[in-house]
């Protein structure tokens, strides 16, 4: 992380700093901050929400340069919207505002003020979490293959001061930890899949491990290995590619021992060309994304070792590339599972289930686990469902799904329940299999929920479908780091 963040309490006219954030609400309400610099500078604020250039409208911004009276070089205000309405949505929004003007301004120090406006419902650590992380997120810049020809599109910020006081300390020591597992998540889903393949994801999971010293244990099974354990769902994917496939296993044991692991499976397709049903071309470019599942559940590993969480949590990845090929398995293919489940192939596209299935069977059976969440760019149906807003949530465990729908809402990294009824297991029977990999038309990420549940009969588990909400779509999309912060609050959450 180049980002550097503090606490501060010094007082908005007299702070020396490149610039300063303070908020304005609709109306000329000024916020104390506010109204410090206003006064200090003899009305500058005022009189431009007078003359209307500051509205105060939601996620406005109003740069004044070196205002008489005020130690700043820079004074930021940052439209609030309607005081009466003010809610943590729009915290979140305007914070994400203010980050992005702070990043277009060439300062390397900034102190913002805005973590000290009352949100209903939360605390000062939360609001200079949230605050931190927006910082972090807008400042993220993807520059592992080329040079930005644009310098002006170049962050030169270095140093954030919150306004807030020892209370928000462990707010912002989370905010930093998590900061760093988000960035690794956007960073390993952005590169390009000639870079990013089964063995490099291992690769980078490996390196964390051994950063870590014996906290953190990482074993890696090959096609060799997992050909010996049955993994015949997953390898017959990985068939068409000639990047083998891997299985990535972290361990991190910090909490009682002998206390059941929680456990987190992310799919890691590091290109979804389709297989030999094949994709159609337009697009298929954002199929390197499609291994955010993977990247997020290490991404939220990585916080939680970060945090020093006290929990014993494993971390498994199933990585393969699906190609097609003149060895690649096709459509009416049987594959037989790990779990001894056999399958038919209608669709080698539907292949994100086709190694999740064995990654949780081996999850289920080697670490028996408390509970079981994977995240997985499953389907196009979810996007179609819920859009890029919300995670498609999927659990037979009401309490679990209440869980995660919280930590969800805490975070602002929504996700919302579909339903995993068994009334929609019929649309997978199969006349040559025990089960289909595809559901037919309707209820497409239902259908792939359904499928991954054969494979954890017993298991506490939760399937979270992020084809909407892993990156932001078009030519210039990023990853976003959904959803690591929902899944590392959840852990957090369970130790509170
Ligand atoms: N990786 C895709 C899902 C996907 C599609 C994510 C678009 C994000 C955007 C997955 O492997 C896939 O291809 N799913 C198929 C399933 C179908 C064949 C039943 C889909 O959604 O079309
Ligand atoms: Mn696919
Ligand atoms: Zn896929």
């Amino acid at each position: 992380m180049t980002l550097q963040f503090s606490l501060g309490t010094a007082a908005p006219e007299t702070v020396d700093t490149a610039c300063i954030l303070v908020g304005v609400y609709e109306q000329g309400m000024l916020t104390s901050a506010a109204a410090r610099v206003d006064s200090a500078a003899e009305g500058v604020i005022k009189r431009q929400v007078e003359s209307g250039d500051i509205t105060g409208k939601a996620g406005s911004t109003t740069l004044l340069f070196a205002p008489h009276g005020v130690t700043a070089k820079r004074v930021l205000v940052i439209g609030l919207g309607s005081q009466k309405t003010f809610d943590e949505a729009r915290y979140q929004k305007v914070s994400i505002e203010a980050a992005r003007a702070l990043g277009k301004l060439p300062v390397a120090d900034a102190v913002s003020y805005l973590t000290e406006v009352d949100v209903p419902g939360r605390d000062s650590a939360w609001r200079v979490r949230i605050a931190a992380l927006t910082t972090d997120h807008a400042a993220y810049r993807y520059t592992a293959t080329f040079k930005p020809r644009d310098k002006s599109k170049q962050v030169t910020l270095t140093n954030v001061s919150f306004a807030g006081n020892a209370d928000a300390q462990t707010g912002l020591d989370q905010a930093c930890a998590l900061a760093a597992g988000i960035e690794f998540t956007r960073e390993l889903a952005n590169l390009p899949p000639n870079i990013c393949n089964p063995a490099y994801i291992a690769e980078q999971a490996q390196t964390f491990a051994d950063g870590q010293g014996d906290k953190v244990d990482c074993r890696v099974l090959d096609h060799v290995e997992m050909e010996r354990l049955g993994f015949g769902s997953l390898l017959a994917v990985a068939r068409g590619s000639v990047n083998k496939p891997k299985l990535v296993v972290l361990e991190y044991k910090n909490g009682n021992e002998g206390d059941k692991p929680y456990a987190f499976v992310g799919k890691g397709v590091t290109f979804d060309t389709g297989g030999i049903s094949l994709k159609p071309g337009p697009g298929m470019e954002e199929m390197k994304f499609d291994m955010g599942g993977a990247a997020a559940v290490l991404g939220a590993f990585i916080a939680a070792v970060k945090m020093e969480l006290k929990v014993n949590l494993v971390c498994v990845v199933p990585a393969v590339e699906n190609m097609p090929d003149g060895d690649a398995y096709r459509p009416s293919d049987v594959i037989t599972s790990l779990s001894g489940l056999t399958i038919e192939v209608l669709n080698t596209d539907a292949e994100g289930r086709l190694i999740l299935c064995d990654a949780l069977t081996y999850t289920a059976q080697t670490f028996h686990p408390h509970t079981i969440i994977d995240a997985a760019t499953l389907t196009g149906a979810c996007v179609v469902a819920l859009g890029k807003h919300a995670t498609g949530l999927m659990s037979k465990h009401d309490d679990l799904a209440a869980e995660l729908i919280a930590a969800g809402e805490k975070t602002l990294d929504r996700a919302w329940r579909l339903p995993l009824w068994d009334d929609y297991q019929v649309q997978l029977d199969s006349g040559f299999a025990d089960i289909a990999n595809i559901g037919g038309k309707s209820a497409g990420a239902i259908t792939a929920g359904c499928f991954l549940s054969r494979f954890t009969e017993g298991q506490r588990w939760a399937h979270l479908d992020i084809a909407g909400t892993a990156w932001d779509e078009g030519r210039k999309g990023l990853a976003t780091g959904r959803p690591v912060a929902l899944l590392t609050q959840w852990l957090m959450d369970r130790i509170a």
